[in-house]
């Protein structure tokens, strides 16, 4: 028999991708979506709220609370990511203004009132910059005591997109994963190696696209949305899951091969910053033995997925009745 569904709470910057998965967590009978908050990332903090809640309305979710959070880095200002995710963070679809409303509190209010409160220890998963879960660890440290995991969309063991090095989430806010890497509980990277990999088919996309199920149909639309920046894929018609591998990989770690390395977020100004450097040496090199080990994190970084298995459960979840 299955297990209780494990508590969660997803930090977004919804967000094509951050829609993906937004729709999977809350259809899949293996999680609870305890909240949901908001953050700046591909678009404005305003646009983020919008969008979450008219996703979660067009997914039929129950009453989950939604929150706004932080509308800029810590210490960078913020930089959306409209070429990827269109103007309005949702692929410029027409999608209808929600009726459902934030709460009245703010995210870091909200993560804490719903991690001290879960029963069991919470899941976090982030697909967005880290702003608001630094800020909620340095507030409020003792939510660690009710968190089992913090399984997040962000950096890259080998090419960045940001930058050469780095990836989105990280580089928009590089203080904030440092701080999150930091933070003292098991922690997953689920970063760009493993989530450009994860394509939904052609095929599928269109049958997506072609339901009459409102959820459905969306989800097909945004897996059809391309970036207005010019592709090297050219017209690889298949969608990615993006951010919604990450969720993936909490119904279903077998699906993800990965090892516990030391990670560190490069913070200096220049060309590194926001890389996540990830220590894959066999052995101690020159820089160990002359100065003394750096102290890094442990992190259980992502390093292989299985395609097909998390395509087929995010779809069987998405288009199930
Ligand atoms: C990450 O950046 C955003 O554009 C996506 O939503 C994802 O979370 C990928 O680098
Ligand atoms: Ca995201």
């Amino acid at each position: 028999m299955a297990g209780q569904p494990i508590p969660v709470i997803i930090d977004c910057d919804t967000g094509v991708d951050d829609a993906l998965a937004l729709l999977f967590a809350v259809r899949h009978p293996g999680l609870d979506v305890r909240a949901v908050t908001c953050v700046a990332g591909n678009t404005d903090v305003d646009g983020v709220v919008r969008n979450t809640l008219t996703v979660l309305e067009t997914a039929g979710a129950g009453d989950i609370p939604v929150a706004r959070g932080a509308e800029r880095p810590l210490i960078e200002p913020a930089r959306p990511a409209s070429h990827v995710h269109g103007v309005d963070g949702m692929g410029d679809l027409g999608l209808p203004a929600p009726t459902r409303r934030p709460v009245d509190v703010d995210a870091v209010t909200l993560l804490r009132r719903e991690i001290l409160a879960s029963p069991t220890p919470v899941t976090l998963i982030p697909t967005a910059p880290l702003t608001n879960i630094a800020l909620l660890l340095r507030t409020y440290p003792e939510v660690v005591r009710n968190i089992s995991r913090i399984v997040f969309m962000g950096g890259a063991v080998a090419t960045g997109n940001a930058t050469p090095v780095a990836e989105f989430n990280v580089w928009h806010d590089p203080e904030a994963a440092a701080v999150l890497l930091t933070a003292g509980v098991p922690i997953t990277m689920y970063g760009l190696d493993v989530f450009q990999r994860v394509l939904v088919p052609a095929g599928d996309v269109e049958r997506l696209r072609a339901s009459s199920e409102p959820r459905v149909r969306l989800a097909g639309e945004l897996l059809a949305h391309r970036p207005s920046a010019p592709d090297p894929d050219g017209d690889d018609p298949s969608g990615g899951l993006g951010d919604a591998g990450a969720v993936c990989a909490v119904v279903d770690p077998g699906g993800l091969t990965t090892a516990l390395l030391p990670v560190e977020v490069s913070l200096a100004p220049g060309p590194t910053r926001g890389q996540t450097v990830v220590d894959r040496r066999a052995r101690p090199g020159e820089a160990e033995i002359h100065h003394g080990e750096r102290e890094q994190a442990l992190v259980d970084v992502a390093l292989d997925v299985d395609v097909e298995r998390y395509v087929k459960l995010w779809l069987g979840a998405v288009e199930g009745s």
